[in-house]
């Protein structure tokens, strides 16, 4: 096969706050030392609420780079020709009116976890991506990491047989009771809560292990039963569980989820029992570093134990990137590794679980309901 010219990818930044800046260094690695040669990743534009912090960002993660355009708001790197691609990095409670506004200026997105508030938000970002034929993509970066597509590869081959219970948890102590009341954790006026800030990495665990396993056939969950703990502090989920049951298309599975912002996370982070083994992802499950998988003779016992661990420069983000680039390159308009479905089943599964768990956002946080 004929060697691609390496395509130079152009960013927008749109926020300067923590993940941003994690998010524009990991760009900044060089492709080269995770072996990717068909892309390379430039930021040309960085969008802030205050031009002040636009600057302070290009100092700091992309070492004063006077060619970087910094704008005081965010509809300058909406407007800005360099971009290709604008990624957002604001709170999830402003990703419908910032993907919307990207999409309307041409603009391919890659956004932050959770895609947006609700499922509504999302259809309606979706539909708009599908008009103005750009690229859009929810920022879970741990599907593209390759701890996450070796763990598919050995559940495709057949050998571990079917997937019949999984958990999966993300849990950290965000020490809420000494948080300001407006951060976005526990703010519900941003959506505060574990079930939106956490909820995407069990999610994206129970897709990749159950949902994406070839023995469902595209299938959706057939139920989804959920209850949240509810700190007094502002009325927000502080933990969360929910299960999925997969039933519909002759796989016979369910998923058992849990998030916490009140006690560290479990070890391992995530198991998927198959009738013939057991894969144990290690905590963090967002950025896993190593898993083992324990193969089941015809008693049932482990004959054989595997771990694999995984190292690279950087801390992960920058896989989803070069995802981003393909794709665009493609003319794609969704990834083939986390679609439009992934997010939407997500999303939807987040609005159910709120439903039965009595969290209704305060008036105004959800822009399409
Ligand atoms: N992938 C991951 O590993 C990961 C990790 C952490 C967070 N996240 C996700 O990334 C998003 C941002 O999280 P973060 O931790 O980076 O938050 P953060 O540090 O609070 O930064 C959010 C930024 O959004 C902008 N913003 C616009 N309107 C805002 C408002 N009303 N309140 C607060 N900020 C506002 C601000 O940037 P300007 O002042 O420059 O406009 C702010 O710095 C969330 O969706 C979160 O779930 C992902």
């Amino acid at each position: 096969m004929a060697s691609l010219k390496p395509l130079e990818f152009k960013w927008g930044i749109i926020a300067t706050g923590r993940i941003s800046g994690d998010f524009v260094k990991d760009l900044l690695v060089d492709p080269k030392t995770r072996d990717v040669h068909d892309v390379t990743h430039k930021v040309v534009a960085v969008g802030s609420r205050s031009v002040d912090s636009a600057h302070k960002f290009i100092d700091r993660y992309i070492g004063g780079d006077k060619s970087v355009n910094a704008y005081g708001s965010y509809q300058g790197v909406y407007s800005d020709p360099t971009v290709d691609a604008i990624y957002i990095g604001t709170p999830h409670t402003h990703h419908y009116e910032n993907a919307r506004d990207g999409i309307l200026a041409g603009k391919h997105v890659l956004c932050e976890k959770p895609a947006t508030s609700n499922a509504a938000e999302l259809r309606a970002l979706l539909q708009l991506a599908q008009e103005h034929k750009v690229f859009f993509m929810e920022a879970l970066w741990t599907r593209f990491q390759p701890l996450t597509r070796e763990v598919r590869k050995i559940a495709d081959s057949g050998v571990l047989g079917e997937p019949v219970l999984m958990h999966a948890d993300l849990a950290f102590d965000a020490d809420i009771e000494n948080l300001p009341t407006t951060h976005r954790m526990l703010d519900p006026k941003l959506g505060g809560g574990a079930l939106l800030d956490l909820g995407p990495y069990p999610m994206i665990w129970a897709i990749v292990g159950l949902y994406e396993h070839p023995s469902n056939s595209g299938a959706g969950p057939s139920s989804i039963s959920g209850a949240m703990v509810k700190t007094p502090i502002t009325g927000v989920d502080s933990a969360t569980s929910w299960t999925l049951t997969f039933a519909k298309s002759g796989m016979q599975a369910q998923a058992n989820l849990s998030v916490s912002m009140v006690i560290p996370s479990n070890e391992p982070g995530v198991t998927i029992r198959y009738r013939k083994g057991v894969i144990k992802v290690a905590s963090p499950i967002f950025c896993p570093k190593s898993f083992t998988v324990e193969y089941f003779d015809d008693s049932g016992k482990v004959w054989k134990e595997e771990k694999r661990n995984y190292e690279y420069v950087g801390s992960g983000w920058h896989f989803q990137a070069d995802e981003v680039a393909r794709c665009v390159r493609e003319g794609k308009l969704q990834s083939g590794l986390w679609g439009w479905d992934k997010s939407l089943l997500e999303m939807e599964t987040f609005d159910e679980v709120r439903k039965q768990g009595g969290y209704v956002f305060p008036p105004g946080v959800e822009k399409v309901v």
